[in-house]
């Protein structure tokens, strides 16, 4: 969107009622004919502007885009989303903040696509982005804090995006799945991707990445069965620039929270409320090793404790998590 065009739905945004052709040409500097032609391009990316011969413009509907002009009316924050890259389409958001925090890019700066062509998970796999439908962002973060510390990001992002997705969908019951997921029965409505540059005792920055399943109503097969969305769940569409501006919100309180604590305790009751491996009997995957118990909670690092058949406790900092199935089960007996 170009400046004037943005402009004017910033202005139209900021109106309950109608705005005047001749206010909108006397504040942007342009002729009545130029903010039509504006009008129309707003209404062609789905806006809908209603006309009214005496009385000017008024937005009678926003297209819920994760745009910075419906983001920024909702943000609360003072640095989270205040530099905000959007882009129609890219490989990967979190290729793009590094590149711009390598840069030199301030903390909180955000880069949000509508769709990407090379969107990433972890361990190397693929994240289907398609245009229009889901939430693909990717935060900048430059925590005074050792490496050591950074793994606990993953839960803290999952933490700030689970309570804004309660807040934004109240029927909305999504689990929190160690170390970064967030699912609906069982299902993966959203997957955080954490990144960073470091030296051995310097954290220099962090890139914390985060695709959610928004209105999207039908996956691709390889995806069926463990994927799900928002509209899936709920029924609703929703608005992917107010859920990100309610994870942004959200995110710099528990940041800021987490900064002045030594570990996740201020976050940590509300992982384990929410947690959707408690009790479960599960297999962690590592590199080269496979681990399995029962979860037995969470340690303020942010490591699975898990509890083997003899009770010995321990904690594990990485994996992925698998509930163990019967097969598994009888493998071991
Ligand atoms: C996972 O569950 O494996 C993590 C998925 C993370 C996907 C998001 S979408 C926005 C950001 N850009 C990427 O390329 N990946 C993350």
């Amino acid at each position: 969107m170009n400046s004037v065009t943005s402009n004017i739905l910033n202005t139209l945004l900021g109106r309950a009622g109608f705005v005047s052709g001749g206010e909108l040409c006397g504040e942007l500097g342009i002729t009545r004919s130029a903010v039509w032609k504006h009008v129309a391009r707003l209404r062609a990316s789905g806006y809908a502007i209603e006309a009214v011969s005496g009385r000017g413009y008024r937005l009678a509907g926003t297209t819920g885009a994760p745009v910075f002009e419906e983001v920024r009316p909702l943000l609360d924050t003072e640095r989270f989303g205040r530099n905000f890259i959007y882009l129609e389409s890219t490989g990967s958001t979190n290729l793009h903040a590094r590149t711009i925090a390598r840069d030199g890019a301030p903390e909180g700066s955000v880069v949000v696509a509508d769709s990407q062509t090379g969107g990433r998970g972890r361990m190397g796999r693929p994240w289907a982005s398609p245009p229009g439908v889901n939430l693909y962002a990717s935060v900048v973060l430059r925590p005074p804090v050792p490496p050591v510390r950074v793994p606990e990001i993953p839960l803290l992002a999952a933490a700030a995006i689970h309570t804004a997705l309660s807040q934004e969908c109240p029927s909305l019951q999504p689990c929190i799945k160690w170390p970064n997921d967030l699912l609906c029965g069982g299902r993966k409505l959203c997957g955080i991707l954490c990144e960073m540059e470091s030296e051995p005792d310097c954290t220099h920055f962090v890139v914390a990445g985060f695709g959610v399943n928004v209105n999207i109503d039908a996956f691709p097969e390889e995806l069926q069965g463990i994927a799900t969305s928002i509209v899936l769940e709920t029924g609703a569409e929703s608005s992917r620039a107010r859920i990100l501006a309610s994870v942004l919100n959200c995110f710099e309180r528990m940041y800021g929270d987490w900064l002045a604590a030594d570990d996740l305790t201020p976050v940590l009751p509300h992982l384990e409320r929410h947690a959707w491996l408690q009790g479960k009997e599960v297999r962690i995957e590592q590199y080269g090793r496979t681990l399995s118990g029962t979860v037995a909670g969470l340690s303020p690092q942010g490591h699975l404790l898990l509890k083997g058949e003899e009770g010995a406790v321990t904690a594990v900092n990485s994996g992925e998590a698998h509930l163990r199935s019967v097969n598994d089960q009888n493998r071991q007996a």
